[in-house]
Protein backbone atom coordinates (compact mmCIF):
# COMPACT_ATOMS: atom_id res chain seq x y z
CA UNK A 1 0.00 0.00 0.00
CA UNK A 2 1.18 3.49 -0.44
CA UNK A 3 1.42 5.40 1.70
CA UNK A 4 1.45 9.62 2.97
CA UNK A 5 4.33 9.77 5.32
CA UNK A 6 4.67 13.62 5.58
CA UNK A 7 4.02 17.26 4.26
CA UNK A 8 6.08 19.49 3.32
CA UNK A 9 5.37 23.78 3.32
CA UNK A 10 7.22 26.08 1.49
CA UNK A 11 6.85 29.38 -0.42
CA UNK A 12 8.24 29.66 -4.00
CA UNK A 13 9.25 33.16 -4.84
CA UNK A 14 11.33 33.13 -8.25
CA UNK A 15 14.15 34.85 -6.84
CA UNK A 16 15.13 32.36 -5.12
CA UNK A 17 15.48 29.89 -7.97
CA UNK A 18 17.86 32.62 -9.79
CA UNK A 19 19.58 32.98 -6.91
CA UNK A 20 20.71 29.21 -7.03
CA UNK A 21 20.88 29.03 -10.37
CA UNK A 22 23.21 32.17 -10.83
CA UNK A 23 25.06 30.97 -7.58
CA UNK A 24 24.34 33.50 -5.23
CA UNK A 25 23.33 31.84 -2.37
CA UNK A 26 25.99 33.37 0.03
CA UNK A 27 25.52 36.41 -0.97
CA UNK A 28 24.23 38.28 2.72
CA UNK A 29 20.99 38.83 0.88
CA UNK A 30 20.26 35.13 0.38
CA UNK A 31 22.33 33.68 3.28
CA UNK A 32 20.15 33.74 6.20
CA UNK A 33 17.22 32.08 3.94
CA UNK A 34 18.88 29.26 2.38
CA UNK A 35 20.55 28.55 5.69
CA UNK A 36 16.87 28.10 7.00
CA UNK A 37 16.60 25.23 4.35
CA UNK A 38 19.69 23.27 5.64
CA UNK A 39 18.08 20.84 8.10
CA UNK A 40 15.35 20.74 5.35
CA UNK A 41 17.75 19.10 2.93
CA UNK A 42 19.12 16.76 5.17
CA UNK A 43 15.72 15.68 6.79
CA UNK A 44 15.03 15.26 2.87
CA UNK A 45 18.01 13.00 2.43
CA UNK A 46 17.32 11.15 5.91
CA UNK A 47 13.57 10.61 4.31
CA UNK A 48 13.81 10.20 0.69
CA UNK A 49 10.05 9.20 -0.33
CA UNK A 50 9.24 7.51 -3.75
CA UNK A 51 6.91 10.25 -4.99
CA UNK A 52 6.23 13.97 -3.80
CA UNK A 53 2.88 14.83 -4.69
CA UNK A 54 3.58 18.62 -5.32
CA UNK A 55 0.31 21.29 -4.93
CA UNK A 56 1.64 24.26 -6.70
CA UNK A 57 0.14 26.83 -8.86
CA UNK A 58 0.87 27.64 -12.40
CA UNK A 59 1.49 31.27 -13.51
CA UNK A 60 -0.16 32.04 -16.65
CA UNK A 61 2.81 29.58 -18.07
CA UNK A 62 1.16 26.55 -19.03
CA UNK A 63 -2.47 28.05 -19.01
CA UNK A 64 -2.98 31.44 -20.35
CA UNK A 65 -6.26 33.07 -20.08
CA UNK A 66 -7.43 31.04 -22.43
CA UNK A 67 -8.05 28.14 -20.41
CA UNK A 68 -7.84 28.14 -16.42
CA UNK A 69 -8.76 24.71 -14.86
CA UNK A 70 -9.68 24.91 -11.00
CA UNK A 71 -7.55 21.92 -10.25
CA UNK A 72 -5.38 20.25 -12.58
CA UNK A 73 -3.27 16.53 -12.23
CA UNK A 74 -0.15 15.48 -14.23
CA UNK A 75 -0.27 12.27 -15.79
CA UNK A 76 2.58 12.57 -17.96
CA UNK A 77 5.75 10.47 -17.89
CA UNK A 78 8.31 14.11 -17.33
CA UNK A 79 7.37 17.70 -17.20
CA UNK A 80 10.20 19.66 -18.62
CA UNK A 81 11.25 23.60 -16.90
CA UNK A 82 8.93 26.34 -18.10
CA UNK A 83 10.93 28.82 -20.17
CA UNK A 84 9.25 32.12 -17.90
CA UNK A 85 10.73 34.95 -20.53
CA UNK A 86 14.54 34.16 -19.69
CA UNK A 87 14.81 30.75 -21.00
CA UNK A 88 14.14 27.44 -19.10
CA UNK A 89 15.79 27.20 -14.85
CA UNK A 90 19.04 24.82 -16.08
CA UNK A 91 17.40 22.06 -13.82
CA UNK A 92 16.76 18.71 -14.30
CA UNK A 93 13.42 17.38 -15.63
CA UNK A 94 10.44 16.31 -13.14
CA UNK A 95 9.72 12.56 -13.87
CA UNK A 96 6.03 11.57 -13.07
CA UNK A 97 4.49 8.90 -11.90
CA UNK A 98 1.87 8.33 -14.32
CA UNK A 99 -0.11 5.16 -13.03
CA UNK A 100 -0.06 6.58 -9.55
CA UNK A 101 -1.56 9.89 -10.98
CA UNK A 102 -4.09 7.65 -13.05
CA UNK A 103 -4.93 5.93 -10.00
CA UNK A 104 -5.49 9.42 -8.03
CA UNK A 105 -7.31 10.77 -10.73
CA UNK A 106 -9.19 7.65 -10.84
CA UNK A 107 -10.28 7.43 -7.06
CA UNK A 108 -10.98 11.23 -6.82
CA UNK A 109 -12.86 12.35 -9.33
CA UNK A 110 -15.11 9.44 -8.13
CA UNK A 111 -15.15 11.09 -4.78
CA UNK A 112 -16.87 14.09 -6.55
CA UNK A 113 -14.37 16.43 -7.21
CA UNK A 114 -14.06 17.19 -10.83
CA UNK A 115 -9.68 17.26 -11.90
CA UNK A 116 -8.64 18.65 -15.14
CA UNK A 117 -6.32 15.96 -16.69
CA UNK A 118 -3.18 16.74 -18.29
CA UNK A 119 -0.86 14.43 -20.19
CA UNK A 120 1.43 17.53 -21.37
CA UNK A 121 2.38 20.57 -19.19
CA UNK A 122 5.67 22.33 -18.33
CA UNK A 123 6.27 23.81 -15.07
CA UNK A 124 7.17 26.52 -13.88
CA UNK A 125 9.00 28.40 -10.68
CA UNK A 126 5.94 27.37 -8.71
CA UNK A 127 6.94 24.00 -9.06
CA UNK A 128 10.80 23.83 -9.56
CA UNK A 129 11.75 26.58 -6.97
CA UNK A 130 10.57 23.63 -4.01
CA UNK A 131 12.39 21.49 -5.34
CA UNK A 132 15.41 23.12 -5.75
CA UNK A 133 14.84 24.65 -1.97
CA UNK A 134 14.39 20.74 -0.95
CA UNK A 135 16.68 19.08 -3.14
CA UNK A 136 19.47 21.59 -3.52
CA UNK A 137 21.14 21.37 -7.35
CA UNK A 138 21.07 17.71 -8.29
CA UNK A 139 21.32 16.01 -11.80
CA UNK A 140 18.16 14.55 -11.66
CA UNK A 141 15.63 15.01 -9.00
CA UNK A 142 16.09 12.44 -6.55
CA UNK A 143 12.10 11.16 -6.54
CA UNK A 144 9.13 11.19 -9.27
CA UNK A 145 6.37 14.02 -8.90
CA UNK A 146 3.47 14.24 -9.72
CA UNK A 147 2.29 18.09 -10.07
CA UNK A 148 -1.08 18.99 -9.48
CA UNK A 149 -1.79 22.62 -10.40
CA UNK A 150 -4.15 24.91 -8.48
CA UNK A 151 -6.03 28.31 -9.77
CA UNK A 152 -5.15 30.90 -7.64
CA UNK A 153 -4.58 33.43 -10.22
CA UNK A 154 -7.27 34.27 -11.48
CA UNK A 155 -10.46 34.73 -9.43
CA UNK A 156 -12.76 32.71 -8.56
CA UNK A 157 -10.24 30.79 -6.78
CA UNK A 158 -11.55 27.74 -4.50
CA UNK A 159 -11.80 27.93 -0.92
CA UNK A 160 -9.93 26.84 1.14
CA UNK A 161 -12.36 24.25 2.70
CA UNK A 162 -12.49 23.05 -1.13
CA UNK A 163 -8.66 22.33 -1.14
CA UNK A 164 -8.37 20.77 2.29
CA UNK A 165 -11.48 18.39 1.23
CA UNK A 166 -9.86 17.75 -1.89
CA UNK A 167 -6.48 16.98 0.05
CA UNK A 168 -7.95 14.43 2.35
CA UNK A 169 -9.64 12.54 -1.23
CA UNK A 170 -6.04 12.42 -2.04
CA UNK A 171 -4.84 10.65 0.81
CA UNK A 172 -7.70 8.06 0.47
CA UNK A 173 -6.91 7.74 -3.04
CA UNK A 174 -2.74 7.40 -2.26
CA UNK A 175 -3.51 4.78 0.28
CA UNK A 176 -5.78 2.62 -2.05
CA UNK A 177 -2.83 1.91 -4.44
CA UNK A 178 -1.28 -1.22 -4.18
CA UNK A 179 2.24 -0.73 -4.58
CA UNK A 180 4.20 -0.02 -1.59
CA UNK A 181 5.71 3.57 -2.22
CA UNK A 182 6.30 6.39 0.29
CA UNK A 183 4.81 9.25 -1.07
CA UNK A 184 5.14 12.98 0.27
CA UNK A 185 2.60 15.31 -0.18
CA UNK A 186 3.92 19.33 -0.41
CA UNK A 187 2.26 22.67 -0.22
CA UNK A 188 3.52 25.39 -2.07
CA UNK A 189 3.20 29.37 -2.17
CA UNK A 190 2.99 31.83 0.01
CA UNK A 191 2.84 33.37 2.08
CA UNK A 192 2.21 37.08 2.64
CA UNK A 193 3.17 39.09 -0.48
CA UNK A 194 1.50 41.34 -2.73
CA UNK A 195 3.25 42.02 -6.25
CA UNK A 196 0.79 44.97 -7.47
CA UNK A 197 -1.59 47.44 -6.83
CA UNK A 198 -1.47 50.34 -3.77
CA UNK A 199 -0.35 47.52 -1.35
CA UNK A 200 2.31 46.12 -3.20
CA UNK A 201 5.17 44.66 -0.86
CA UNK A 202 2.52 44.33 1.84
CA UNK A 203 4.49 42.25 4.22
CA UNK A 204 2.12 40.36 7.59
CA UNK A 205 4.41 38.78 10.37
CA UNK A 206 1.62 38.31 12.85
CA UNK A 207 -0.50 36.41 10.54
CA UNK A 208 1.58 34.55 8.89
CA UNK A 209 3.06 33.23 12.43
CA UNK A 210 -0.32 32.76 13.49
CA UNK A 211 -1.20 31.08 10.32
CA UNK A 212 1.97 28.71 10.95
CA UNK A 213 0.42 28.05 14.62
CA UNK A 214 -2.93 27.37 12.99
CA UNK A 215 -1.47 24.43 10.81
CA UNK A 216 0.44 22.80 12.99
CA UNK A 217 -2.42 22.53 15.82
CA UNK A 218 -5.86 23.69 14.44
CA UNK A 219 -5.55 23.34 10.67
CA UNK A 220 -9.30 23.40 10.66
CA UNK A 221 -9.46 26.76 11.58
CA UNK A 222 -7.29 27.56 8.35
CA UNK A 223 -9.21 25.57 6.22
CA UNK A 224 -12.42 27.73 7.36
CA UNK A 225 -10.53 31.19 6.68
CA UNK A 226 -12.44 32.35 3.81
CA UNK A 227 -10.74 33.66 1.12
CA UNK A 228 -11.33 37.96 1.69
CA UNK A 229 -9.42 37.18 4.61
CA UNK A 230 -5.96 35.90 2.91
CA UNK A 231 -6.49 38.79 1.00
CA UNK A 232 -6.92 41.51 3.51
CA UNK A 233 -4.00 40.28 5.90
CA UNK A 234 -1.66 38.80 3.52
CA UNK A 235 -2.30 40.50 0.09
CA UNK A 236 -3.12 39.44 -3.16
CA UNK A 237 -0.94 36.64 -4.01
CA UNK A 238 -1.34 35.65 0.12
CA UNK A 239 -4.22 33.72 -1.38
CA UNK A 240 -1.74 31.04 -3.03
CA UNK A 241 -1.87 29.73 1.02
CA UNK A 242 -5.00 27.58 0.09
CA UNK A 243 -2.57 25.30 -1.50
CA UNK A 244 -1.14 24.50 1.20
CA UNK A 245 -4.64 23.20 2.56
CA UNK A 246 -4.58 20.82 0.44
CA UNK A 247 -0.92 18.90 1.47
CA UNK A 248 -2.51 19.36 5.47
CA UNK A 249 -5.80 17.71 4.68
CA UNK A 250 -3.84 14.85 3.19
CA UNK A 251 -2.18 14.30 6.84
CA UNK A 252 -3.33 11.30 9.30
CA UNK A 253 -4.97 13.46 12.09
CA UNK A 254 -7.34 15.23 10.17
CA UNK A 255 -8.27 11.86 9.08
CA UNK A 256 -8.93 10.14 12.42
CA UNK A 257 -5.10 9.66 13.64
CA UNK A 258 -2.78 10.91 15.44
CA UNK A 259 -1.08 14.61 15.25
CA UNK A 260 2.03 14.44 13.42
CA UNK A 261 5.44 15.63 14.32
CA UNK A 262 6.36 18.91 13.14
CA UNK A 263 10.41 18.41 11.91
CA UNK A 264 11.24 22.04 11.15
CA UNK A 265 9.91 25.15 11.00
CA UNK A 266 11.37 28.54 9.17
CA UNK A 267 10.32 32.06 8.62
CA UNK A 268 12.14 34.29 6.84
CA UNK A 269 11.61 38.42 5.71
CA UNK A 270 12.38 39.37 3.00
CA UNK A 271 12.86 37.33 -0.19
CA UNK A 272 11.82 39.52 -3.14
CA UNK A 273 8.84 40.66 -2.38
CA UNK A 274 7.59 37.69 -0.33
CA UNK A 275 7.41 36.33 3.14
CA UNK A 276 8.90 32.47 3.10
CA UNK A 277 7.77 30.93 5.61
CA UNK A 278 8.13 26.78 5.87
CA UNK A 279 6.83 23.72 8.04
CA UNK A 280 7.77 19.75 7.84
CA UNK A 281 4.79 17.80 9.20
CA UNK A 282 5.87 14.19 9.42
CA UNK A 283 2.84 11.36 9.76
CA UNK A 284 2.77 9.50 13.00
CA UNK A 285 0.60 6.77 11.33
C1 LIG B 1 7.22 36.82 -6.31
C2 LIG B 1 6.48 35.90 -5.54
C3 LIG B 1 5.66 34.97 -6.17
O1 LIG B 1 4.87 34.08 -5.49
C4 LIG B 1 5.58 34.92 -7.53
O2 LIG B 1 4.84 33.96 -8.10
C5 LIG B 1 6.30 35.84 -8.31
C6 LIG B 1 7.11 36.79 -7.69
C7 LIG B 1 8.12 37.82 -5.65
O3 LIG B 1 8.11 37.98 -4.42
O4 LIG B 1 8.90 38.45 -6.36
FE1 LIG C 1 3.57 32.85 -6.90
Amino acid sequence: MARITASVFTSHVPAIGAAMDLGKTHEPYWQPLFAGYEPSKQWLKDNKPDVVFLVYNDHATAFSLELIPTFAIGCAAEFNPADEGWGPRPVPKVIGHPELAAHITQSVIQDDFDLTIVNKMDVDHGLTVPLSLMCGQPQEWPFKVIPFAVNVVQYPVPSGRRCFQIGQAIRKAVESFDEDLNVQIWGTGGMSHQLQGARAGLINREWDNAWLDKMIADPKACADTPHIDYVREAGSEGIELVMWLIARGAMADVNGGPAPTVKHRFYHVPASNTAVGHLILENNA
